[in-house]
């Protein structure tokens, strides 16, 4: 049976179709990641989080909180514990903002799920991001993050490498920030989406993808005229069709799902397990696995 004709199309396109507008898998060698499509739900934090406040947090002004799913040894439980990326969720009230501005030891890369914000940078530029937009900050570059819509800021975040406690700079006013590169967005409209995955236009297995940070040239990347480049992780979107699979895989490096609506079944080896929104799974290396 030969598959239908289905001509890659433009992300728009698609999410006009489908009604889109979630979804993801990092294609690295460190971490990979995926959020399924969402159909105009919106997201709600799972009871299982363990949350956490930065100081201040809880202040009018600047209410956030936040969730590690994948984190250094100091990460709180349940939390996944390794050496090399952590991942969380960032929550940030309407008309509230991160406390302080402040300066990452590691690359800090932002998917937003829900909401719109600014980042401030260090030389008192704005970046305003939107749903499935990534905004990738450099190492060591000041930032803060505001909520610049009208309803809560819901972001998943991702850091290239571990950060010891201690080790972010804070800084007493938005006006003290010096920078030196630039910070990045990347537009999810600027992203064609990528349907040369295995058996990706075949009914039962339709799926196409994205990078919003890639590799260079031997490396995974989906969108080499808009991505990030890193040579320490890939963070990217896999549209799954609703009822359709992933085949199954598996690949030298770990991987990390963040579902971010939606349901799935994930196969790792011990049977189908049932995932929720803003669940999480950590894929050890050269384990076999499938959605
Ligand atoms: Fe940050
Ligand atoms: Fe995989």
């Amino acid at each position: 049976m030969s598959s239908p004709e289905l001509a890659p199309e433009t992300t728009a396109e698609i999410l006009g179709r489908w009604k889109v507008t979630a979804i993801g898998e990092t294609v690295d060698r460190n971490l990979r990641w995926w959020l399924r499509p969402r159909h105009g739900k919106s997201l709600c934090a799972s009871q299982t989080f363990d949350l956490s406040y930065r100081p201040h947090a809880k202040e009018t002004g600047f209410r956030c909180w936040q969730t590690v799913y994948v984190g250094g040894s100091e990460s709180p439980a349940p939390a996944i514990v390794n050496q090399n990326v952590a991942i969380g969720y960032t929550n940030i009230a309407v008309d509230n903002r991160q406390s302080g501005p402040h300066a990452h030891s590691v690359a800090e890369v932002y998917v937003i799920n829900k909401g719109n914000i600014e980042v401030l940078g260090g030389n008192g530029e704005v970046h305003r991001a939107g749903p499935l937009d990534c905004v990738f900050v450099p190492a060591g570059i000041p930032h803060g993050v505001k909520n610049a819509g009208v309803e809560d800021v819901e972001m998943i975040w991702l850091h290239d490498r571990i950060e010891s406690n201690g080790a972010p700079k804070y800084y007493d006013d938005d006006s003290n920030m010096v920078q030196t590169d630039p910070i990045k967005v990347i537009k999810f409209n600027d992203l064609d989406p990528y349907w040369g995955s295995v058996r990706a236009k075949e009914p039962g297995w339709l799926r196409w993808l994205i990078s919003w940070v890639g590799g260079s040239e031997n490396f995974v990347n989906f969108n080499r005229d808009h991505a990030a480049l890193s040579d320490q992780v890939g963070l990217g979107l896999i549209v799954l069709l609703p009822g359709n699979n992933q085949c199954p895989h598996s690949h030298p490096d770990a991987e990390v799902y963040v579902i971010l609506c939606d349901k799935a079944l994930i196969y790792r080896g011990h049977g189908n397990e049932e995932l929720e929104t803003l669940d999480s799974v950590y894929i050890p290396p050269e384990t076999t696995h499938g959605l």
